[in-house]
């Protein structure tokens, strides 16, 4: 039976909610810009520069050798000026920047523009004394506290590119990002807070670091005081090193070209891509979606992009968008229910936020705990509501709009990822209906399709692959050292076109819905992980022969992992009790990748579906996952394996998590 909810939500699936009049006459954006962009895309980008100041001013806009642009080529800018220094020259000093919020309920920290161009000259001049030079990488795997932020901005400051590596990552996934990018120099903390509760973070570093003999300093933020093992000569403590600089530095421009940023992310194979961005086409269209997108008011707004800066939503919206607006934000340390299921809402009230952006999954997480949880505090600060990551179902878009944002506050829904840089798909507020779990419309500037298998654009109600057709500023440069991997990945399959690897639909009013990857990708609460890493991950545990893996779809999660596998150990072994083991591997890809990868349920299996070729049929595999009635079987060696991976579906439990 339908859950009534679930009724609703598919009622209101159809359902449009025009745009307020309320936002309309207020709005950043105005209809007309649609028209101007599409008039002439390279005009309005150039116009977009001029949020930027710019040492040199660029005379040249789009460069375009297909796959490869260069934005504003001839311009030269400083990264870390435009994030700080320029709103301090201008009198806004005083503004507050960050309003951190830790883990601990009541500890908080209040930054303002002055301040942090002080905490960010300092670490500058840290880094110089410690030998970061410009183009050197710098790897930073910290938890969100304020310093995280200060170390990119010092690192952009001088020319030099940082991997900001999540930091719930292994010890492992750190190590092969550090030598993949070569990074000579670590920037972390000795742990970070989870629940009240100190958590361990250097020792993943050391642990890291025994097999990246390049790495020549590690620079460490003391947030726990808990021991840490230390190697003198290599190892510094923040305190020790930064404090004690001048709060004076002198910046230097760096062409718009120069490269600002690597960070990894989850593609078809088992090695994570380095997507990295350049610095002046980043910045431009960073900050130009964070103003219309967010209806940003630098002078009223606050606004709490509420995610980790360990992924690109961090990156954008947390740091390049927001501070090259000059804005004031919340950046909150802990996870939604540090000190209580109601923090998001005290935070909220507290800090008279006005815009959250935030992921679906951690939507879903809030709905779980109960309306009465904000509909019991003061949420009337809120004036708009954003979500990204996965496609969001229509309940938990319902949800937000009734219970965070009191019926009154648009929801825009944006579509982008780690290679887009930035937004490339969202409503306008004030503008553009919305419709509950849809991204509706490419934003000005941006030429997106949903094409068919021979890229022929569909017609309103069909369904294809989502493309971007022209370039756009903050498109990744590449995938760093690999330039025939970056063609291979996203030119080939529609040549000429950028493939985002997402389904996609027009719906009948030409309105543009996000269907999920379809590739290899998995969406597990907004994080990208892909199928051939858990596997990867799971055949180097020595019990195991073989391993399939599908994402399949969690009420709470988007997709959850379901991992299939086949074991080397012996007929007696292997009748034993399986649960010991299932935990056991579930923990082992835990330790290899991060606590994100722990699959849901691991099936352990005499044997995998295989076509005559030897292929795995995966989709075959997620069809059992999900429990749907199995298509065509025709072309596997052993047509039983299937039915006997069924009845093992239903009888081995999900994981406790
Ligand atoms: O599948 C799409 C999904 O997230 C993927 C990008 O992941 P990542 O690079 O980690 O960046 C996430 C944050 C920008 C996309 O290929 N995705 C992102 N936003 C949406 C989405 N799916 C549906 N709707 C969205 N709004």
């Amino acid at each position: 039976m339908m859950s009534e909810a679930k009724l609703e939500a598919l009622l209101t699936e159809s359902r449009a909610f025009p745009p307020s009049a309320e936002f309309a006459a207020q709005a950043n954006a105005q209809p007309s810009i649609y028209d101007e962009a599409d008039a002439d895309p390279e005009a309005w980008w150039r116009k977009q520069a001029g949020r930027l100041t710019w040492d040199t001013a660029p005379t040249k806009t789009l460069e375009w050798d297909l796959p490869f642009a260069k934005w504003f080529s001839d311009g030269r800018l400083n990264a870390s000026v435009n994030c700080v220094d320029r709103h301090v020259a201008a009198g806004r000093g005083d503004k507050v920047a960050y309003h951190w919020v830790a883990d601990k309920e009541g500890e908080s920290r209040t930054i303002t523009y002055r301040q942090l161009l002080g905490m960010v000259c300092q670490a500058t001049n840290a880094l110089v004394e410690l030998g970061v030079k410009e183009g050197d990488r710098v790897a930073i795997y910290m938890p969100m506290i304020p310093e995280a932020v200060v170390a990119m901005l010092a690192v952009a400051r001088l020319g030099a590119v940082h991997s900001v590596v999540f930091a719930g990552f292994s010890a492992e996934a750190l190590s092969s990002r550090i030598l993949d990018s070569d990074c000579q120099y670590v920037i972390t903390a000795d742990g970070a807070y989870r629940r009240g509760t100190a958590s361990p973070l250097k020792p993943a570093v050391d642990e890291a670091l025994q097999s990246c003999p390049n790495v020549k300093a590690v620079l460490v933020v003391q947030r726990t005081g808990g021991d840490v093992n230390w190697i003198e000569g290599r190892d510094y403590w923040w305190h020790d090193v930064v404090d004690r600089q001048s709060e004076q530095h002198v910046p230097k421009s760096f062409p718009s070209e120069q490269t600002l940023l690597i960070m990894y992310t989850s593609g078809t194979t088992a090695k994570p891509k380095g997507i990295f961005h350049t610095t002046g086409g980043y910045l431009v269209q960073a900050a130009t979606t964070h103003y219309y997108v967010f209806d940003v008011k630098a002078e009223t707004d606050v606004c709490w992009t509420a995610a980790d800066i360990g992924w690109i939503t961090g990156h954008s919206y947390i740091v390049y968008g927001p501070l090259v607006n000059g804005v004031t934000q919340v950046m909150y340390e802990g996870l939604p229910d540090s000190g209580g299921r109601d923090r998001w809402w005290k935070i909220i009230d507290e800090f008279k936020v006005t815009i959250l952006y935030t992921a679906p999954t951690t939507i879903r997480t809030l709905m779980k705990w109960g309306p009465e949880l904000p509909d019991s505090h003061d949420l009337s600060s809120l004036r708009l509501l954003g979500t990204v990551g996965e496609p969001i179902n229509p309940e938990a878009w319902m949800w937000y709009r009734r219970h965070v944002g009191g019926e009154r506050c648009p929801i825009v829904d944006t579509w982008w990822q780690t290679e887009t840089g930035a937004i490339l798909a969202s409503p306008l507020p004030g503008i553009t209906a919305t419709k509950p779990g849809a991204a509706m419309r490419a934003l000005p500037g941006i030429s997106l399709d949903v094409v068919d298998n021979e890229a022929q654009s569909v017609g309103n109600g069909e369904g294809g692959y989502l493309v971007v057709t022209k370039p756009w500023p903050a498109m990744t440069r590449g995938i760093y050292g690999d330039p025939e991997r970056f063609k291979q990945t996203y030119w080939t399959r529609f040549p000429g076109l950028y493939f985002a690897g997402d389904g996609a639909k027009r719906d009948a009013d030409g309105d543009l819905w996000l269907l999920g990857r379809v590739d290899d990708v998995m969406n597990i609460s907004g994080h990208r992980l892909s199928t051939t890493e858990v596997e990867h991950a799971l055949v180097g545990h020595p019990a195991v022969a073989e391993a399939a893996v599908v994402g399949a779809s969690d009420e709470t999660t988007g997709q959850a992992i379901v991992a299939f596998v086949t074991l080397k150990l012996s007929a007696e072994e292997a009748t034993k009790d399986q649960a010991p083991l299932i935990h056991e591997l579930r923990e082992h890809v835990a330790r290899t990748i991060s606590p994100i990868a722990r699959p849901r349920q691991i099936i352990l299996t005499p044997d995998l579906p295989k076509t005559r070729s030897g292929k795995i049929m995966r989709r075959l595999l997620r069809d059992v996952a999900e429990n749907r009635s199995l298509g065509d079987v025709t072309t596997l060696t052993d047509p039983t394996v299937v039915n006997m991976i069924s009845q093992l579906m239903t009888t081995t439990p999900s994981g406790e998590e």
